[in-house]
């Protein structure tokens, strides 16, 4: 089976499980429900999902005990993106190829709809951790990545870098490591916790350049993406004043800055214990996206 293949067999099984939580969201009033199944079925390239279940095949672990995380954690990045979109901070009008949550069902509905999937990825993630101690490690690994020491303070050093031109390394990639890199690090630990740590700091420093990676290919794409392909409007951080890797090392700057992230993901790779090959092609596949 080639890469993409394999990428569109886990992205299924995912979007399985996806689908079955959806049919049991039935919450009131209904444009609630909307607007959360709205966002989570936009689509999405599913990347922290894929990456969850390609690393519980490469240690051995169970499907059925990553699936619930793997929900969760796209849960929470719908959110981010449903928050990140909104006027007050990119004021994006696209996402996903569709219209963003906010210009749906307005801004109000917006926020909740946010909301409302970060609670309910918190009480699929509480009810894990009736499942045993990794488990609850697991969960609390998650809530990390995803809070103020992790996604809300990348996010927070983001909006407060808007239109900074004193451009340094260190501040780009506290905002990448943390508004970015830490809900990729979650999904790749989470199936090395279950199982008592295997290879734990290798995925752990793999997933966090894949996540530098992952977003200056993002700012790169930004510039010089298409619409159609990415889903969302195209020179958008220029326009923002957008503390970017673009901004700080230039348009090739940041795709040098790329090729060496994309290669220190490979030599960490080589250092774990296991079939890495989709991983390895997961790099490529990241480093050359148009998508
Ligand atoms: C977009 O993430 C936000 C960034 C971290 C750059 P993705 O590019 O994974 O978004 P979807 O889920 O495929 O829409
Ligand atoms: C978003 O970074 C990161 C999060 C949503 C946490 P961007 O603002 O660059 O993502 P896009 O370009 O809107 O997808
Ligand atoms: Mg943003
Ligand atoms: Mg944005
Ligand atoms: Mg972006």
């Amino acid at each position: 089976m080639d890469f993409g293949e394999k990428y569109a067999q886990y992205s299924n099984e995912f979007n399985g499980a996806l689908n079955e939580f959806c049919a049991r969201l039935d919450c009131r009033p209904q444009i609630l429900a909307e607007s959360l199944k709205y966002s989570l079925n936009l689509g999405g390239k599913r990347i922290r999902p894929v990456l969850t279940l390609a690393v519980a095949d490469l240690l051995g672990v169970e499907r059925r005990k990553v699936m619930n995380f793997a929900l969760a954690i796209e849960l929470i990045h719908t959110y981010s993106l449903i928050h990140d979109d909104l006027p007050e901070m990119d004021d994006d009008d696209f996402r996903r190829g569709k219209p963003s949550n906010h210009k749906v069902f307005g801004t109000g509905n917006a926020v909740l709809a946010g909301d409302g999937l970060l609670n309910t990825a918190y009480s699929l993630l509480l009810k894990e951790c009736k499942n045993g101690t990794e488990f609850i490690s697991a969960a609390e690994y998650i809530c990390d990545c995803a809070g103020v020491y992790g996604m809300i303070a990348g996010q927070s050093a983001d909006l407060m870098h808007e239109n900074d031109e004193s451009y340094n390394e260190k501040t780009l990639d506290f905002i990448y490591e943390n508004k970015t890199g830490k809900l990729l690090v979650a999904p790749i630990v989470v199936p090395s916790i279950l199982c008592g740590g295997r290879c734990f700091s290798e995925l752990k420093a793999f997933g966090k350049d894949l996540g530098l990676l992952f977003q200056i290919t993002d700012d790169v794409l930004d510039v010089e993406g298409s619409f159609e392909k990415l889903g969302k409007s195209l020179g958008k951080d220029g326009k923002e004043g957008k503390y970017t890797s673009v901004a700080v090392y230039g348009l090739n700057g940041a795709k040098l800055r790329a090729d060496v992230l994309a290669e220190r993901c490979r030599t960490l790779l080589e250092g774990i214990d296991g079939d890495a090959g989709f991983l390895l092609q997961f790099v490529d596949f990241v480093r050359s996206r148009k998508a």
